[in-house]
């Protein structure tokens, strides 16, 4: 008898969960006459809450302010999610198609359930999300990355014009430095050593930006490289006029202690145009550009010019002798002394070092040898 009225209770009791259930689940169909407005409107909402943030976070970019990652992140949750609703939303047409009874049946009540369930479900996610959306600040105050490192390897005796650079640098009353010299003397390699120098030293500046200019100087193109740089990246500020773009890059740099390095200049380039504040003992910041020529470190008013001078014998053999290796200097016993004199013939220009070393790394035969050496007179 007891064990009847047991199974007896427990069978009311699955009998009541099932209705429960039954009730619960019409509950999302009944309801999804108003659960969709009101998704709508979430939506909207969260949007816009997207947008502003959006928005903050571009200017802070703009200003070399490091994002926080819990903005990123929330963003990122942001985007997933209205990419989730509006999909929702979209199918909402075929769904209600499905309702009938006043709205509290279905002719597919699964999928009407599924449905009903899903939209109170992302309700639920956006108005928390929302709420978890109140940032104070989305950026920190530091600037994202205020030097570029750029690929180098070890160059030979150049440490003391590397000193003389940095002693101009330190310098508050030298804002442009010219670097001039031969071509393969190796200006671009000392430009090199100076820029990843800024990124150990103490005394920070703001930014230190590197560009390219090379012999087909073109404002734009400079100003695109820079641009990157500082946060303009973005297709809508590549497709404005140099003018704007000037603005753009001024508006960002004039309020900044900056380093720009131009690489390889071959006639004037116009500070203005680019959109490069002067630097000046008031700002702090500096210019720092290569040339092949002394005039046109003249054109760009720089009150220092230093000249890349060719390595000295010593260091020419030490970088000749790197690049031919010495598995061939040590193939024949006259090798060492005719190497010696093929370096000699390369004058100190560590180009020309390096590109007829590395073509002599495979001579093992004296004769040729003394043929590159004839060559080269
Ligand atoms: N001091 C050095 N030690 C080792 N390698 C060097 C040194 N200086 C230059 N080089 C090498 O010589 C080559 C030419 O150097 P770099 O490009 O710096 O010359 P440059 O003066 O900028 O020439 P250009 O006027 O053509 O731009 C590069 O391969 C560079 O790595
Ligand atoms: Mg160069």
């Amino acid at each position: 008898m007891g064990n009847c009225c047991s199974i007896q209770i427990g069978f009311e009791n699955f009998l009541l969960r099932g209705w429960v259930c039954v009730v619960g689940h019409a509950n999302y169909v009944c309801k999804l006459k108003q659960t969709l407005p009101t998704l709508s409107a979430a939506l909207q909402e969260l949007r816009a809450q997207r947008n502003d943030m959006q928005r903050e976070v571009d200017v802070a970019e703009q200003r070399l302010l490091k994002p926080f990652e819990q903005v990123q992140l929330w963003l990122s949750k942001a985007e997933t999610m209205i990419t989730k609703a509006e999909k929702l939303i979209e199918d909402s047409p075929r769904q209600m198609n499905n309702l009938c009874l006043g709205s509290c049946a279905s002719k597919n009540f699964l999928s009407s359930y599924k449905f009903g369930k899903n939209i109170t479900k992302m309700l639920q996610e956006i108005n928390d999300h929302v709420s978890k959306g109140a940032f104070k600040k989305v950026a920190e105050s530091r600037p994202s990355a205020s030097v570029v490192v750029r690929p180098e390897e070890q160059p030979i005796g150049l440490e003391s014009t590397i000193e003389k650079v940095w002693h101009c640098i330190v310098d508050k009353d030298v804002g442009i430095i010219g670097l001039y010299g031969l071509g393969g003397v190796g200006k671009t390699t000392l430009l090199t050593q100076i820029n990843n120098k800024f990124s150990t030293t103490a005394d920070k500046f703001d930014v230190v930006i590197w560009a390219l200019v090379s012999k087909d100087y073109n404002v734009e193109k400079i100003q695109d490289k820079m641009g990157g740089n500082i946060g303009f990246r973005d297709t809508s500020w590549k497709s404005k006029s140099v003018d704007e773009k000037a603005v753009d890059i001024y508006g960002v740099l004039r309020n900044k202690r900056f380093v720009v390095l131009l690489d390889d200049l071959w006639e004037r380039v116009d500070l203005n145009k680019v959109g490069i504040p002067k630097p000046s003992q008031e700002n702090g910041s500096k210019l720092i550009f290569t040339a092949r020529s002394l005039e046109v470190c003249g054109e760009m008013e720089a009150p220092k010019k230093i000249k890349v001078e060719c390595l000295d014998t010593e260091k020419a053999w030490e970088l000749f002798q790197d690049n031919v290796g010495n598995e061939t200097l040590n193939s024949h016993p006259n090798i060492q002394n005719l190497a010696k004199q093929v370096a000699e013939r390369c004058g100190g220009l560590p180009l020309a070092l390096i590109t007829i070393g590395r073509a002599m790394a495979c001579k093992t035969i004296v004769g040729e040898w003394k043929y590159a050496i004839k060559m080269l007179q």
